[in-house]
């Protein structure tokens, strides 16, 4: 039997309520402490949670012996920082997309996590479920035939005032938020990085963008295009295209338990049906797999790591008004 591992959360942002469900679901997990930059926050946070530990500071989560894993959902311009803090004081990180905001940092986080042997792995639990799981296999097997498209949207109407995502500086915009889904989606439907990328953004007033469309060229005559956007409708959807056929996902990037696909030949469709786990539990046991030695995060560094610079390229494209190619590690 494995050992529990005690896990912390590093502040009390929104996204925590994801996961506290899966971490109290699993065998091998114990939510042990939240941390705060306050201290009433941290406890007031805790008795509503029903978390044993409050940490008046994230230094002080970092200083607790009993915590063996960190759950960074800090804004995306503290990831790195506090990743490699974490990595540092010896703990396991499972660290919040956009894993950070240029590839010299995620270079050293990967380093923390090297140096300190600990694992490090982006949150994208999209990854893990298995509808994911399924288009990836049916895509590899060749039913679509040729892989030639794939289109991806990701938009909803941002209304919150002073929200991390509407700020530059805590590393806000919707190519960052919501466009990483599909962009990355997109590289894992591939399976290789793209070799160009172009795209154009609509900003807003003093701050990063509000809605981004991007095109990717990958080898062999592979395409991809996305929209990423706060000013539009709750929207989400994948469609792969091939030669013989094409795939249509309606909830890609946050399926249910039961999730449904269509695989269109002409105008004849099949529908898939298919059954996975709560959303976020795939991440959890996924970090319990890799630091029990059983297997390596799905997500590895280098994978992360092209993401971050894929989004870079693009942003710089929209800056520069042509096309970019993506940093090379
Ligand atoms: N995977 C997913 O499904 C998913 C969904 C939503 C968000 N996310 C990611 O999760 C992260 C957090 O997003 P969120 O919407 O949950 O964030 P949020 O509610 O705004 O919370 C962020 C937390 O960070 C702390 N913080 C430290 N410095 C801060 C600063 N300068 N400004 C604002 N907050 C600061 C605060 O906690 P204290 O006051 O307690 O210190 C705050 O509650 C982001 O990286 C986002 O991309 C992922």
């Amino acid at each position: 039997m494995d050992k529990i591992l005690n896990w912390g959360l590093l502040s009390t942002a929104k996204i925590n309520r994801a996961l506290i469900k899966p971490l109290r679901a699993s065998k091998r997990t114990r939510l042990l402490a939240v941390a705060s930059r306050s201290i009433s926050s941290a406890e007031s946070y805790a008795r509503e949670w029903n978390i044993p530990r409050a940490h008046g500071s994230y230094e002080a989560l970092l200083a607790d012996p009993e915590i063996d894993v960190v759950y960074n959902s800090l804004p995306n311009h503290l990831h790195a920082e506090w990743t490699i803090k974490a990595l540092r004081a010896g703990k396991h990180v499972l660290c919040e997309k956009p894993f950070a905001l240029t590839t010299a940092d995620v270079d050293k986080m990967s380093q923390a996590a090297h140096d300190n042997g600990r694992v490090l792995a982006e949150a994208f639990m999209y990854r893990h479920h298995a509808q994911t799981l399924k288009v990836k296999e049916m895509v590899d097997s060749g039913v679509l035939g040729k892989l030639q498209l794939i289109k991806g949207s990701f938009t909803f109407t941002l209304t919150r005032e002073g929200d991390i995502r509407s700020k530059q500086e805590t590393g806000g915009g919707s190519i960052w938020d919501i466009g990483c889904y599909p962009i990355s989606y997109a590289r894992m439907i591939v399976g290789t990085e793209p070799l160009e990328v172009f795209g154009w953004q609509v900003k807003s007033e003093n701050g990063p963008d509000d809605s981004f469309i991007g095109q990717m060229r990958f080898e062999g005559g592979i395409h991809a295009q996305f929209d990423s956007g706060f000013r539009s409708p709750d929207r989400s959807m994948i469609e792969i295209v091939g030669t013989n056929a094409s795939l249509s996902i309606p909830n890609p990037f946050k399926p249910r338990k039961t999730a449904e696909i269509y695989l269109s030949h002409g105008d004849k469709q099949e529908k898939i049906k298919i059954k996975g786990n709560e959303l976020y539990l795939g991440e959890v046991e996924d970090m319990c797999d890799a630091i029990t030695g059983k297997k390596a995060p799905r997500i590895s560094h280098e994978d992360s790591r092209a993401n971050v610079a894929v989004i870079l390229a693009l942003l710089e494209s929209a800056q520069l008004g042509k096309p970019a190619a993506p940093a090379r590690a």
